[in-house]
């Protein structure tokens, strides 16, 4: 098999641009042809959007995507037959669409007009791609941490361990099973140890103000790198976690956030939800055809202004008026929003507040047009929400109060028989999906502990969300990082949510 060093050039920062963003060395996008004579520009065909970033392949269904990995592509294939690829043959291929075996590429792969540079870095980003285990594998064991943040409460922080801790417990117990299984049969014992493998949970807590975590992030990963984030927990902006992904190339699977705030292009981590930035699209979209001409709004706590954000750029392109109110949480029931925001009759009131936050405020909302969010009121919507007379709605963006849902009795009766009380249902039925996703994506790794590899997987598994509780219409694609993509606005009756004729919204 051919090595790096067999490939002269050393420029793989270039062959990285193209592969993944399909950018020739020279800035210029590259061209492709695609379904025969069709010109399209490279960018849009990179190669990573259908070999993968971790360029192991993927397969849908019938159309099944080589891997093109060095140590595939530059070693000879039995199935189908070909020799080792060269720098060559590879030239050959991009350009006129014949294998190294001499066959003939289906249509699928498009042609490229790429030039003997553009081959050569290519070639010598291709010769080290996925060439080596990512950091935080050994023989034995497989390690991941969950980060949690101070501002949860110990009671919600414990019940989603316990989650976490168990499964990982009774992973480990089968794991040790499958390897005496493997021990016991003809196979090598030397092979048990490329497959099998503990996994290692680490709890990551992270403290004090939002601008310390980056660096306490980095210093327990200089300590002890791992191979993957799993779960997680914070009443704040996962930015800060997920720039830390981004930065290590770590993937970060589901934390237990409602405040996700990913950048644009952002690759490793995934979340159930965009959490209250969804919601403020929902109530935007409510909004739009109701008789208002102002939108205010009220909350407090550090994890809201994205969402408070987002409402107001909505409303504001809309040619709504928005106010915004920033409370003191510890002084909501002297607050008095008549004087203090000026509503009127043709305004609707957004407010941003927790359940307990908003006792004491009922008598004030009563007679307004207001918007309350579900995920701050806890997302059952089981309790009476306040004795609000008429024009009140809620955003829900997760499974109707009514609706069954099988995921969750399926986690429920794993709890059960584990003694695990659910005190927090959502965020521990969340992180229980988290461990079976990993769990399937490490199945599915083989001896291949690459963490592209881990997000290529995760790309193509719609099937995985069939496990998802509490979201209706769950979706993974390929570039997707919300499984959830939309929600209701529920009409609020005698405290209830109204879900008869309820529709599902899409910002
Ligand atoms: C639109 C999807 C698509 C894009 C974009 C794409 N490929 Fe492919 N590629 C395929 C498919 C599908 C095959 C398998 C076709 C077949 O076997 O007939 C393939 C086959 C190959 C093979 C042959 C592997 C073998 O074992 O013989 C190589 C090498 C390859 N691609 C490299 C690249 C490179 C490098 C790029 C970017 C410059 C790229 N591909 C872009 C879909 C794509």
């Amino acid at each position: 098999m051919a090595r790096i060093a067999d490939f002269d050039t050393p420029d793989t920062e270039a062959g990285r641009r193209m592969y993944r963003d399909g950018i020739l060395p020279s800035g210029e996008p590259l061209t492709a042809i695609v379904a025969g004579d069709v010109p399209v520009l490279g960018t849009q065909f990179s190669c990573q959007s259908c070999h993968g970033r971790s360029g192991m392949g993927a397969s849908e269904g019938a159309y099944i995507v080589p891997p093109i990995a060095g140590q595939f592509l530059f070693a000879p294939s039995p199935q189908p037959a070909r020799p080792a690829y060269t720098e060559a043959s590879l030239a050959h291929l991009l350009r006129e669409g014949v294998t190294a075996g001499g066959r003939d590429l289906s249509e699928l792969m498009p042609l490229y007009d790429i030039g003997d540079e553009g081959v050569a870095s290519i070639t010598a980003y291709l010769a080290g791609l996925s060439s080596k285990s990512s950091p935080g594998v050994d023989d034995k064991v497989i390690r991941f941490a969950t980060v949690i943040t101070d501002d949860v409460t110990a009671q919600t922080r414990d019940a989603v361990l316990a989650v976490l801790d168990a499964f990982v417990r009774d992973k480990n117990k089968n794991t040790r099973l499958e390897s005496e299984r493997w021990d016991r049969g003809s196979t090598p014992s030397s092979r048990l140890h490329t497959v099998h493998r503990a996994w290692d949970l680490e709890v990551w807590e992270l403290t004090g103000p939002s601008g310390t975590w980056a660096g306490q992030l980095e210093q327990r990963y200089a300590s002890e790198p791992v191979f993957a984030l799993l779960s997680g927990l914070s009443n704040q902006s996962w930015a800060p976690v997920s720039e830390f992904c981004e930065r290590n190339e770590i993937p970060c699977l589901f934390p237990g956030t409602d405040f996700a705030e990913p950048d644009d292009g952002d690759f490793y981590t995934f979340y159930y939800s965009e959490g209250l930035v969804l919601e403020a699209g929902l109530i935007a979209e409510h909004l739009s055809n109701q008789p208002v001409e102002k939108v205010v709004q009220v909350y407090c706590g550090p994890g809201l202004p994205a969402a408070v954000a987002e409402l107001r750029v909505l409303m504001e392109s809309n040619g709504f008026s928005v106010d915004d109110y920033m409370l003191d949480c510890n002084d909501l029931p002297s607050m008095r929003f008549e004087e203090e925001t000026g509503t009127t009759d043709r305004s609707a009131l957004v407010v941003w507040l927790e359940q307990e936050e908003l006792l004491g405020l009922s008598e004030q909302l009563s007679g307004r047009r207001v918007y309350f969010s579900s995920t701050l009121l806890t997302g059952e919507l089981e309790a009476p929400i306040l004795s609000v007379p008429d024009q009140a709605f809620v955003a829900h963006p997760f499974r109707l109060p009514d609706q069954i849902d099988p995921a969750f009795a399926r986690f429920n009766v794993w709890a059960r028989t584990r003694g695990i009380k659910l005190t927090a249902p959502r965020l521990q039925s969340e992180a229980f999906f988290a461990c079976l996703a990993l769990k399937d994506v490490v199945a599915h790794m083989g001896r291949f502990f690459i963490r592209d590899y881990v997000i290529d997987m995760l790309d193509h598994k719609q099937s995985l969300v069939a496990y998802l509780p509490y979201y209706p219409r769950p979706t993974l694609g390929p570039g997707q990082r919300f499984v959830n993509k939309g929600g209701y606005v529920l009409p609020i009756l005698n405290g209830h949510p109204n879900t008869s004729g309820a529709g599902w919204i899409v910002p």
